[in-house]
């Protein structure tokens, strides 16, 4: 393993599970980099994955300030019941939301949609979350395959670009948070 790639996983490492994907993108381009290209298209490469990298990090700080917009409805709360944002109860709490499967938290009043698609195999991720967000019902209707799909959530996230930071925050205040 060369010095670049360790440096990039190092950094991947410590962002949300999903950031890894672009190493092995970034991986392919640094092989492509070695076939005899010019030093301009080489550079080119280099922003693209850079870019890539930088577009699915997401930012916590931000989407802290964008998780306003839903606190109205949902809470974070610790495995202890602490509150890390003390929020409404409309929705679920949304503590270790990574990778948990849609439709699972006891005691929650969910949709029968949003259980399906939980059965169907849904567990949370960022290319899930981002459309979710924006649309939950038409969401669900093309998870579920089923148009007649409505979910619980009256809200939309109109703003799409917030939707990866309001992610990252999601992931930094988990269980997993920070690692
Ligand atoms: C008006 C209230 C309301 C607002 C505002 C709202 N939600 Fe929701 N949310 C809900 C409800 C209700 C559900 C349950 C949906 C169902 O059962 O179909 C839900 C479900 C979810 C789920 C699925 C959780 C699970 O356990 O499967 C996620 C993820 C989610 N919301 C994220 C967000 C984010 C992020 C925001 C802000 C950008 C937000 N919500 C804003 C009411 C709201």
């Amino acid at each position: 393993m060369r010095w670049r790639d360790r440096g990039l996983t190092a950094i991947l490492d410590r962002g949300p599970r999903r950031a890894r994907r672009p190493a092995a993108t970034t991986r392919k381009m640094e092989s492509t980099m070695k076939l005899p290209i010019s030093g301009l298209s080489g550079l080119g490469l280099c922003l693209l994955a850079s870019a890539a990298l930088a577009q699915d990090a997401g930012d916590p700080d931000a989407g802290e300030r964008d998780f306003r917009q839903c606190r109205s409805c949902h809470s974070i709360l610790g495995p202890d019941g602490e509150a890390i944002v003390k929020g409404g109860q409309v929705g679920p709490n949304l503590y270790g939301v990574d990778g948990r499967q849609a439709g699972t938290v006891e005691g929650f009043n969910y949709s029968d949609d949003m259980v399906a698609a939980g059965e169907q195999g849904l567990m949370w991720n960022l290319e899930d979350f981002t459309p979710y967000v924006q649309g939950p019902s038409g969401f669900l209707q093309d998870y579920t395959g089923d148009g007649s799909a409505r979910g619980k959530m009256t809200f939309r996230l109109r703003n799409a670009e917030q939707a990866p930071d309001i992610w990252a925050y999601l992931v930094s205040v988990g269980p997993d948070g920070g690692s």
